[in-house]
């Protein structure tokens, strides 16, 4: 748009720019500056327009967005370019993803590329790889502290490790994902030691006290993340002699986003990931970003600014790129980071879908999709152009997320039903097999979240302890129902390392120290090579295995499962069917109903009470899936036991 203020301030820092800048040929940044500049000015502007140094400020934000788009290698600017030309590409049905940690997964980097054939092999063509940046030798929260935002931690490998990596798997056509680590970093990164040092300016950096009083008055209303191993939000360092905030554990030192200088550093930061070839960013707990006192610190509408600044700039270097944002918080705040009021994305093109992670686990326990049916129905319509991120779990615990009210509609009362889940979960529920264990009890709030594998959350462990064929079958039908959930619902399905194989807890990290109290390592798997290799012969993970390579080589075919915002969730009366209608809007006759059972025992469906969208030619009626005819009696579609349907009456292709 154009605007005067700002564009006679954009003429100014042209002319302010740094010579060696000025010389280049910068045609494609300068495009995008100007059709961006009127947005970034009015963000940072927002933030920080109070301050007597914002026009130096700016410059600066100029300049560092310039530097990384000179360099910005060739191959990279093609990309930009490819994806500015079909920019609804990663809403395609054709992206499967895959979370893992590089020593988990496999030693260092070098190992994860000896191992791309096995993404090849299960169809996944999306990989986030998580933090692999130098962090503390000891506790380093998996990596998520860092100690320097643009070196690779030795034990992972180096930097040129991780650009042949991006190279390696960009020829394969799998996307890296990486993480920045936008909220905090180690209190052993160099701006913290500077900060202890006495420097100010770096000191400015993080939410630094003197005293108590500030601290106080944030605590008030401040929830605590890791109540029992990190109980409140700040820590007392001894050298300076001040309080430190940090919301997360005590050798995590919380960014001051108040400082524009901040805001630069991390913009550089990413725009320089985005250059070391990450086709995807993935945010780190974009909820914190702003801190006010009085509040709960989460969500403010100060970090969505941050966010669509960060946006802004780096679809002006790197347009190409995609952020993922990872805000785990309630279902109305969730769909916030698309951005607002707006029609297509304009913060984060994705975002975990927490909510119906957390629901799905609520329909296994209840084996009905009661609260499910209501949570999706009540979560609002996401924007064009942003996706979700589909899964079942992650390297994280499970919160059980959902709305209160939507509790209430499912005919449950909030606090047992959230207890009941919890007991379900982790052992204390007399007739369930799972497996999980409590983590981040909260004894003044009553909350609680969940660890454990998704094999050990669905009973696979104890079906195997008691060698249980029965048991295992249904574990196997469970974990299965789960990711087609995640294939089918619309957005990118994100498995996580190790599920693919059916792994079950890892009790080891109890004998570590730096882990031992933190017991979201239980499901934080150290792949065993030879043991993959029982997916060509060991009938359950053989199972689990090949069904997931059979349903990403299926929904690879379905333009249907793009994501358009193309589901329509249909009433079917049966409290125990999660029921959805996808079409593709492109193309005509295209749709796929897809029937999920949670139930232990077969439910059946009319389909002619679905109304005429989902009239179907019965005879010809096909699940892709298995490929089978689905048990019909008349208009009444059969569902067996915790099975799921994606039926078509098209004819095969
Ligand atoms: C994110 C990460 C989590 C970490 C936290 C703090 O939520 O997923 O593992 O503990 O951020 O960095």
């Amino acid at each position: 748009m154009y605007e005067q203020v700002s564009h006679s301030l954009l003429n100014h820092i042209l002319d302010q720019l740094e010579p060696e800048i000025r010389r280049r040929d910068l045609r494609h940044f300068y495009t995008r500056l100007g059709a961006n500049f009127y947005a970034i000015h009015t963000l940072f502007h927002q933030l920080y327009g109070d301050r007597d140094d914002f026009k130096q400020q700016m410059v600066r934000l100029v300049e560092v967005m310039a530097g990384q788009y000179i360099h910005r290698s060739a191959t990279l600017r093609d990309v930009d370019i490819a994806r500015e030309q079909n920019h609804n590409w990663f809403l395609s049905q054709e992206w499967v993803g895959m979370a893992l940690y590089t020593d988990g997964f496999a030693g260092d980097i070098n190992g994860i590329l000896s191992r791309a054939s096995y993404f090849q092999e299960l169809g996944i063509n999306l990989v986030h790889v998580m933090p692999i940046l130098r962090c503390p030798e000891g506790a380093s929260d998996g990596g998520y502290a860092v100690s320097d935002f643009r070196n690779v931690d030795k034990r992972a490998g180096t930097l040129e490790d991780l650009r042949n990596l991006a190279r390696e798997l960009r020829k394969r056509k799998i996307l890296l994902t990486l993480d920045v680590v936008v909220n905090h970093t180690s209190d052993e990164h160099e701006w913290a030691r500077l900060a202890r040092s006495g420097e100010q300016n770096y000191q400015d950096y993080y939410y630094i006290f003197n005293n108590r009083d500030v601290p106080d008055m944030f605590e008030e209303t401040m929830p605590e993340i890791f109540p029992e191993t990190a109980p409140g939000n700040f820590t007392y360092d001894e050298t300076m002699g001040k309080w430190v905030m940090t919301v997360f554990n005590n050798y995590q030192w919380d960014l001051n986003y108040n400082n524009p200088a901040v805001f630069i550093e991390m913009l550089d930061i990413i725009l320089f990931w985005a250059n070391q070839g990450a086709d995807i960013i993935r945010l780190d707990a974009v909820a914190f970003l702003w801190k006010k006192i009085g509040t709960t610190c989460q969500n403010e509408r100060e970090a969505h600014l941050i966010l669509q600044l960060m946006k802004d700039c780096c679809q002006v270097t790197a347009p190409g790129v995609l952020f993922i944002a990872e805000a785990i918080v309630a279902p109305v705040e969730i769909i916030k980071y698309f951005g607002e009021d707006a029609v297509i994305a304009k913060e984060c093109e994705i975002a975990y879908n927490a909510t119906f992670m957390a629901l799905m686990w609520d329909a296994v326990a209840t084996k009905n999709a009661r609260l499910l049916n209501q949570g999706i129905r009540s979560l609002p319509n996401k924007l064009n152009r942003a996706t979700w991120l589909n899964y079942v779990r992650c390297h994280d615990d499970i919160g059980l997320g959902f709305d209160d009210t939507d509790i209430v509609q499912a005919g449950y009362d909030p606090q047992p039903h959230r207890r009941f889940l919890v007991d379900w979960y982790t052992g204390a529920y007399a007739d369930s097999p799972a497996r999980g264990q409590p983590f981040g009890v909260n004894d003044k709030t009553g909350d609680t979240r969940i660890s454990g594998s998704l094999a050990s959350l669905v009973g696979l462990e104890a079906a195997l302890e008691t060698d249980d064929p029965d048991a295992i079958q249904r574990s196997v039908n469970l974990i299965l129902l789960l990711h087609s959930l995640t294939m089918s619902f619309g957005g990118i399905p994100l498995l996580y390392y190790g599920d693919e194989l059916g792994t079950i807890n890892n009790y080891d990290y109890t004998n570590d120290t730096s882990k031992a109290n933190d017991n979201r390592w239980i499901h934080r798997p150290r792949i065993d090579w030879e043991m993959t290799e029982l997916r060509y012969s060991h009938n359950t993970i053989q199972q689990i295995f090949n069904g997931l390579q059979k349903m990403i080589a299926i929904r690879k075919t379905l333009p249907a499962f793009a994501d358009y915002n193309n589901r329509e969730l249909l009433d079917t009366g049966n409290p125990h069917l999660f029921t959805f209608m996808r079409n593709n809007p492109f193309i005509i006759n295209d749709k796929v109903l897809v029937v999920n059972n949670f139930d232990s025992s077969p439910q059946s469906l009319t389909l002619s009470d679905l109304g005429p969208r989902a009239s179907f030619n019965y005879a010809q009626l096909r699940d892709l899936y298995s490929g089978e005819s689905p048990r019909l009696f008349k208009d009444q579609l059969v569902i067996p036991p915790q099975r799921f349907y994606w039926l078509s009456d098209r004819s095969c292709s």
